[in-house]
């Protein structure tokens, strides 16, 4: 914080990264909130000049500002580098992921209703990577769940709930099935939810919640899930409100907060000045929420809802012929009409 302006670092990734950052910056600052941009490199780029996919420069920024506003970056597949992405959870222990799906006007999907936010455990499960060959024919994968790791999100999905005037949480997993790794994970919600008499809650085994939820997705509010569970059910949720082009995320650990589009780098379309920007800015609009900047956030919330509704001007994924810079700059005209 420099004279009561935040300061936040920028991580523009690669492929459409830069693109989509530019724009998101220039309608942030058209909003009237100032930010500092720390810019720094990760990814193949911060490799190039520093011989580190995620150099010392780069997690001082991260651990100094504590909030960060990310691009996708390239994961090579099978060979290269590990995931950043992977990276960036791990060091700064960001164990929430918060996915909202809400229908945006405009957009036309199966539902209309569409209200729900996936809070996905971050650390734990498979992810663990704890994987064993025992022999040729047998491969022992763990799946890693433990009291303290069940407690904190399911902490976390009730006081998200509260700050965000959410009335329910459910808790989803298989539990039936994996008794003891799952069980805990249940056990703890239970234990959680006695402190948060005010908010319902509800459980739910995952293939039912996937059965119910494309059939009448209208009727959750905040779900708390397992690792696993959580990356698949999130991006069905993206699905429900048109796809992962619309979606935003957080990971929120307890000292640093990391906002980014759920996408990946579209190396397809790179450079085109054709990529849509909205997950890049759904994620800045709850990173603005997250530093007390609700106007602003709600600003940039309406004109770009105003903008997909009307669907003049819409990028090509969106079935329209506009740029990514025509798209901005009509974001940023809504915000001043
Ligand atoms: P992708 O999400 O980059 O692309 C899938 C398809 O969606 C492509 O046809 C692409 O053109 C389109 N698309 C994606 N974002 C778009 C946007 N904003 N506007 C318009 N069209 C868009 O997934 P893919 O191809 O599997 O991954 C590419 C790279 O991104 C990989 O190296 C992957 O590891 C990385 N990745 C990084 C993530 C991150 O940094 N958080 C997340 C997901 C993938």
């Amino acid at each position: 914080m420099i004279n009561n302006i935040p300061t936040v670092t920028l991580l523009e990734g690669d492929g459409i990264g830069p693109e989509i950052t530019s724009s998101v910056v220039k309608i942030i600052e058209a909003s009237g909130v100032k930010i500092n941009w720390e810019k720094m490199l990760a990814g193949k780029n911060a490799y190039e000049k520093y011989g580190s996919v995620l150099p010392d420069v780069t997690i001082s920024s991260i651990e100094k500002n504590k909030i960060v506003l990310k691009a996708p970056i390239t994961t090579p597949i099978g060979h290269g580098f590990s995931s950043v992405n992977v990276a960036l959870r791990r060091h700064f222990d960001l164990y929430a992921n918060v996915r909202p799906s809400k229908n945006m006007k405009g957009v036309v999907t199966p539902f209309n209703n569409v209200d729900l936010v996936v809070i996905r455990e971050n650390t734990e499960d498979i992810y663990a990577g704890l994987e064993e060959k025992v022999d040729e024919d047998r491969i022992h994968g763990i799946k890693l769940i433990t009291k303290k790791g069940s407690t904190r999100i399911c902490d976390f999905a009730f006081q998200y709930a509260l700050k965000n005037n959410r009335h329910e949480v459910t808790v989803v997993t298989k539990a039936n099935i994996s008794k003891l790794a799952d069980g805990l994970f249940l056990n703890c919600f239970r234990e959680v939810a006695k402190k948060y008499p005010e908010i319902k809650t509800r459980e739910i085994l995952v293939d039912n919640l996937c059965m119910q939820l494309v059939v009448n997705p209208a009727q959750f509010d905040v779900m708390v899930m397992p690792n696993l569970y959580g990356d698949i059910v999130s991006d069905l949720c993206a699905g429900l409100i048109g796809g992962l082009g619309l979606a935003g995320s957080a990971n929120v650990g307890t000292n640093c907060a990391i906002f980014e589009a759920v996408h990946g780098s579209a190396p397809d379309i790179a450079g085109k000045n054709i990529a849509n920007p909205t997950g890049l800015l759904k994620s800045a609009i709850e990173m603005l929420k997250y530093i007390n900047k609700n106007d602003e956030a709600l600003k940039i919330q309406h004109a770009l809802e105003e903008t997909i509704s009307e669907g003049k001007i819409l990028t090509s994924d969106l079935k329209g012929n506009a740029s990514t810079t025509e798209f901005t700059d009509e974001i940023i005209r809504k915000m001043s009409i």
